[in-house]
């Protein structure tokens, strides 16, 4: 006679507290966003976050805990990160501006927030300095995607007391990145001699 069946005993799998990223809390709005990317294990998808940024209806309320503005340029106010990507709102007052840069080896897209933005986009010359090429004003809810190779400059070009935020993503963080000068590689200083012509020092 078979012997009864005996059902198996399986010991349950150890729970862990469930890790809840506090920027969530802070700014539920993002919650899909901060999820997406905290799942990151390598470099995000610079399609995705053009994509998720354009999904979520999003105002200054929104963001009040990381509105903060320096003194002498834009301020870089970090709402999430990990070593795959950083989340920041970065606020500008009328006349900052980011360097002329590049996005070698970082995935880059921001939303504007509030109050309005411009980009200023530069092309290598021959030379090879940068030469502007064109410009666009940027409202709110637009959204700009970087590619590596292009070279731009941010500017809150408004006028005295209106203000710009951007919501901007960096996969993975930025820890340097180059940046370009318009027509000259370094600091010069100009010397004109009767003949009109430029000395460089
Ligand atoms: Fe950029």
């Amino acid at each position: 006679m078979p012997a009864p069946h005996t059902p198996s005993i399986v010991s349950p799998l150890p729970v862990g507290p469930v890790k809840v990223n506090p920027a969530v809390a802070a700014f539920p709005k993002l919650a899909k966003l901060i999820a997406y990317l905290d799942g990151l294990t390598t470099r995000a998808n610079l399609s995705t976050l053009d994509s998720l940024l354009r999904e979520q209806r999003l105002s200054l309320e929104d963001f009040r805990p990381a509105i903060m503005f320096g003194l002498r340029g834009y301020k870089r106010n970090t709402i999430s990160r990990s070593d795959h990507y950083e989340l920041l709102a970065l606020c500008w007052r009328s006349g900052h501006c980011t360097p002329i840069h590049d996005h070698q080896g970082v995935s880059c897209a921001f939303r504007v927030i509030h109050g309005q933005g411009t980009e200023i986009r530069f092309a290598r010359s021959a030379s090879g300095q940068v030469i502007p090429e064109q410009s666009r004003i940027m409202p709110p809810e637009f959204v700009c995607s970087a590619d590596e190779p292009d070279i731009h400059q941010i500017v809150n070009a408004q006028a005295a007391d209106h203000d710009l935020v951007t919501l901007h993503i960096y996969s993975p963080p930025i820890r340097h990145m180059n940046t370009y000068r318009p027509v000259e590689p370094r600091e010069r200083l100009d010397v004109y001699g009767s003949d009109d012509e430029s000395v460089v020092i």
